[in-house]
């Protein structure tokens, strides 16, 4: 196993066959501990949720419930589960499921949706997951830097993306049942009960399909005909539902919207707290005008977080037609014991999609900017390769294969960290991820859309790959700095270089101390700490370290943010980035290895 659950044991597993639906409640009622159900391997007819529902309404009150199933199938068990949602994990199949016709991405992942009967934060084990290593420099995949002293020796928090063990949701999934056994081993709990309900018998058809296509026809989506000749590339300073209207039928050949995720986020002009319900109203009145742009056969892509990718889903499958989850494994932070690092990308067609541009032409990412030189758009890293410049450069000049296949698993896109690369917006995205999305959805001389343009990521990027665009946004101070950005293209530039940049929108609570001088640094600083705590046997306050540091706690005060920076070290045993000795050596056994392989010429 690649987990290590630091503070619990692991339940008793026990597992049951379900064959016939009206069997689950006799298994739940009553059942107090954690609940794990394998949903059936076809979609269900509403009945199916309906007996699913009135089952789980039986759980005991401490109950945790875990569903695994396809993205599809998940949007509707949560619809209809009465209990508190917690998380939504996504985890990596064994073997990816290709569309024959390339009219979606291959599938890579299902997931795992998690409820309790309680209410308040989810009770769990604190878990870990080992590091991984780059295959080709044997040093960790990701790059720790200068605090390595704070960090665990065993691994990383785990995170909503499971990407280290691997399972299909046709065949075992032991994998997956014991690492739920360990993070939910908590005091209380003892056993972990799976009601597989995979052979299910009378597996029906999906019934909402029938709703769908009722509702489909009354939007009159693909009454007008089309009329796109010659769109012109512009950005609009304008509320988008507005500027919507003004756009023709089926003009559109990909949308992607990363709207406001009503999280109270302080945008320039706009009110991001809308009550939820008003919210989703919103969300629907452009999500159907966007539908009404796009020309038959293209895709529109919604990003946002798991719970409200849900709601959207829910919405989109009534009006357009499911393509894929994208799940992006946007690199996370350990905000959580959970860390939070998924983000979903849904994409729905109008209409059947055509074969995707990027699955039938590969060519249709040569044209990416050199902004990242390391990024081809349609060939992600494979897994685990680190992005360290020194190992990258070795790889390339060795011609080792270091790619992998384009499924709906991303991992190798993370989100701007450095302010160097941030203008100024508190949700910029990384323009890799629409060079991918671009080249994946549209051909040369296509129309992009993005209604919340921003600062402009989505239209830049289709401006460098020679797309035409339309960029909608409500605030003028980000439709400024996105026109100037555009000439800057306009004049050979890049926009998305490395820049010192003095930014007045920060996109986080905690103040950003002062760049300065260190009389000591800050490592010394915080390994005073971990000392001082050893000599205690107990993690040290500020107090003990007036006390007993043989440092000024004035160095403390004005070098760290918070005293959970300033005593990381000692909550840790320290972590070593290398497994290996000689890098140079491990990267000429993979060179040699891939070459006998015959994975390049
Ligand atoms: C999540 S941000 C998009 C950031 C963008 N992807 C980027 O990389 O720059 C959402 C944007 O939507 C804009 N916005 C909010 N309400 C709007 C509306 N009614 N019409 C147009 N834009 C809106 C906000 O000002 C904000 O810039």
């Amino acid at each position: 196993m690649t987990h290590f659950s630091e503070d619990g044991k692991s339940l008793s597993i026990n597992q049951v066959t379900i064959t016939e639906q009206e069997n689950i409640s006799q298994h739940i009622a009553g059942f107090n501990d954690v609940c794990l159900i394998v949903l059936p391997i076809r979609s269900q007819s509403d009945s199916f949720y309906s007996v699913l529902k009135e089952s789980i309404e039986l759980l005991g009150k401490n109950a945790t419930l875990i569903t695994i199933g396809s993205s599809n199938q998940l949007v509707h068990v949560q619809s209809n589960v009465p209990l508190v949602y917690q998380l939504w994990i996504s985890i990596k199949r064994k073997t990816p499921q290709y569309s024959v016709e390339k009219r979606s991405l291959p599938n890579y992942h299902f997931g795992a949706l998690v409820h309790t009967a309680y209410q308040g934060a989810l009770k769990h084990t604190v878990t870990r997951i080992k590091y991984t290593y780059c295959p080709a420099c044997d040093r960790t995949t990701k790059d720790y830097g200068g605090k390595k002293h704070t960090y665990n020796s065993y691994g990383t928090l785990i995170s909503d993306i499971w990407r280290d063990i691997a399972c299909d949701l046709e065949a075992d999934l032991s994998d997956v049942i014991e690492r739920f056994s360990d993070l939910f081993g908590l005091e209380g709990y003892q056993e972990l009960r799976v009601l597989d309900c995979r052979n299910l018998k009378n597996s029906t058809f999906y019934a909402t399909e029938n709703q769908s296509v009722l509702y489909k026809s009354q939007l009159s989506l693909f009454s007008e005909t089309a009329c796109s000749e010659d769109a012109i590339s512009q950005l609009i300073n304008g509320d988008c539902l507005e500027q919507l209207k003004q756009l023709p039928s089926n003009s559109v050949d990909f949308a992607f919207i990363d709207p406001p995720y009503n999280l109270g986020k302080n945008y320039n002009g706009y009110s991001d707290d809308l009550s939820i319900q008003e919210y989703f109203l919103w969300c629907d009145i452009w999500i159907k005008e966007v539908a009404r742009v796009l020309r038959p056969g293209r895709t529109l892509a919604i990003l946002n977080i798991p719970l409200w990718a849900i709601r959207h889903f829910l919405f989109l499958e009534k009006i357009l037609e499911f393509q894929n989850w994208i799940a992006w494994d946007a690199l996370s932070f350990p905000v959580r014991k959970i860390m939070p690092a998924h983000y979903a990308i849904l994409c729905f067609s109008k209409g059947k999609s055509r074969s995707l541009p990027g699955l039938v032409n590969q060519k249709n990412s040569l044209d990416t900017p050199s902004s990242s030189r390391t990024f081809l758009p349609l060939a992600p890293l494979a897994q685990n390769y680190c992005l360290r410049a020194e190992c990258v450069r070795k790889r390339n000049a060795l011609e080792l294969t270091d790619r992998g296949m384009l499924t709906d698993l991303w991992w190798d896109i993370h989100r701007l960290k450095h302010n160097s690369r941030r203008v100024d917006h508190l949700c910029q995205l990384p323009p890799q991820l629409l060079y991918r999305l671009i080249c994946i959805f549209t051909n040369r001389n296509e129309v992009v859309l993005d209604c919340f343009n921003g600062v402009g990521t989505t239209s830049l990027t289709a401006h460098q790959l020679g797309r035409q665009y339309i960029g909608i946004e409500i605030s003028e101070k980000y439709h400024q700095i996105a026109e100037a950005r555009h000439e800057e293209i306009r004049q050979g530039l890049d926009p998305f270089r490395k820049e010192e940049r003095k930014l007045t929108e920060k996109n986080s609570r905690v103040p950003r101390k002062i760049k300065q001088v260190y009389e000591i640094s800050k490592k010394e600083l915080q390994l005073e700490v971990k000392r001082v705590a050893n000599q205690l046997g107990r993690m040290p306050s500020r107090e003990d370290v007036i006390n007993y540091g043989k440092y000024s706690i004035r160095y403390y005060d004005e070098y760290f943010s918070s005293w959970g920076e300033a005593s990381a070290a000692a909550r840790h045993d320290g972590m070593s980035e290398s497994r290996a000795n000689s890098q140079d050596d491990n990267l000429k056994n993979a060179a040699n290895n891939n070459r006998q392989l015959g994975l390049f010429s």
